[in-house]
């Protein structure tokens, strides 16, 4: 196992490489695109790909693509949230929202973009697999599980049911809904994805998958607490959203101080779920990383 900066820099060396060119008539969408995924970001769910990759014994080189992938998506996700019709944030990692460099009709573009250019890259890893059918498969299983939990019953149902619901009564099914899908699914695909690409068991995959799912709500109920607590400045975007805007979240439910045992709580149940296996260390530090973060 390498550690958490290691697989950063793998991520950092290769990201914009991947960006497919638009032409000489379309170059804005490129610098557009670039512009959102260069200005920062703390990689963790490209970095949660490449280490449950290599936890089982995976090939991190080949599962770089996808990981890289996964980046583009939740840069997307960012891009498309912070739209004036959406959550209207000028603030994005410490600098201006992409609609404010771009303009809006080029930030949903570059959102497009990102999410149609992170199926062309996946896509893509199975042309040179031909003949070999456990690799090909082992690549349809992480191309469903990423897209899936990006899409229409992942990520974007999540976020629908934050944005549909500003301002109704939140109820705590309501919130774990909107936890589970908006955030919990985009951390949950990196570590699926990672260890089908290395052909896991599926006991692992199952333990895992309880790890990513209790470390996901873990980070959406931080968010909200942090969207209270915390230091603009840090957290590179503007705070106070979210009561200002009467968002349904695990704070405005319970308290802020049930906000911080819940978080407790995911927290050891995410590490319990993996701590018998030989690369638990990577995954329990970076729990308790996450639990601590500032930013
Ligand atoms: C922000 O995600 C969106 C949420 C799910 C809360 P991150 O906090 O991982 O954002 P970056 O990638 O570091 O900017
Ligand atoms: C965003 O949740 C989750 C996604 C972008 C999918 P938030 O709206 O709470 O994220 P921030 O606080 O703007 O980063
Ligand atoms: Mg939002
Ligand atoms: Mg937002
Ligand atoms: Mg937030």
């Amino acid at each position: 196992m390498r550690s958490f900066d290691e697989y950063k820099s793998l991520i950092e060396d290769n990201l914009t490489s991947f960006l497919p060119d638009p032409g000489e008539h379309a170059r804005i969408l490129r610098e557009s695109m670039a512009y959102s995924l260069s200005i920062g970001g703390k990689r963790i769910r490209p970095v949660l790909l490449l280490a449950s990759c290599d936890a089982a014994g995976g090939d991190v080189t080949a599962a770089i693509p996808y990981a890289c992938a996964i980046e583009f998506i939740h840069t997307y996700s960012l891009i498309h949230d912070d739209l004036p019709a959406m959550d209207d944030d000028d603030m994005r990692r410490g600098k201006p929202s992409n609609h404010k460099v771009y303009g809006e009709a080029m930030a949903i573009l570059a959102g497009d973009g990102l999410l149609s250019s992170a199926a062309e890259l996946i896509a893509g890893q199975a042309l040179p697999l031909k003949g070999d059918k456990d690799a090909l498969y082992a690549h349809s299983r992480a191309t469903f599980e990423i897209l899936t939990r990006a899409g229409a019953s992942g990520m974007i149902a999540g976020q629908t049911a934050d944005v549909a619901n500003e301002g109704n009564e939140a109820t705590p099914g309501l919130v774990r809904f909107i936890e589970e899908h908006k955030t919990a699914d985009l951390l949950t695909a990196p570590v699926r994805a990672g260890l089908m690409l290395a052909g896991a068991s599926e006991d692992m995959i199952k333990d895992f998958t309880t790890y990513a799912y209790n470390l996901g709500i873990a980070f959406q109920i931080l968010d909200d607490i942090l969207d209270y607590e915390g230091s603009s400045e840090l957290m590179g975007k503007t705070l106070g959203k979210d009561i200002e805007q009467d968002k349904c979240s695990y704070v405005n439910v319970h308290g802020m101080n049930a906000a911080r045992s819940e978080l407790g709580r995911l927290t050891d149940e995410a590490k319990s779920a993996i701590s018998s296996y030989d690369n638990s260390a990577f995954f329990i530090e970076l729990a308790d990383k996450l639990e601590n973060r500032n930013h």
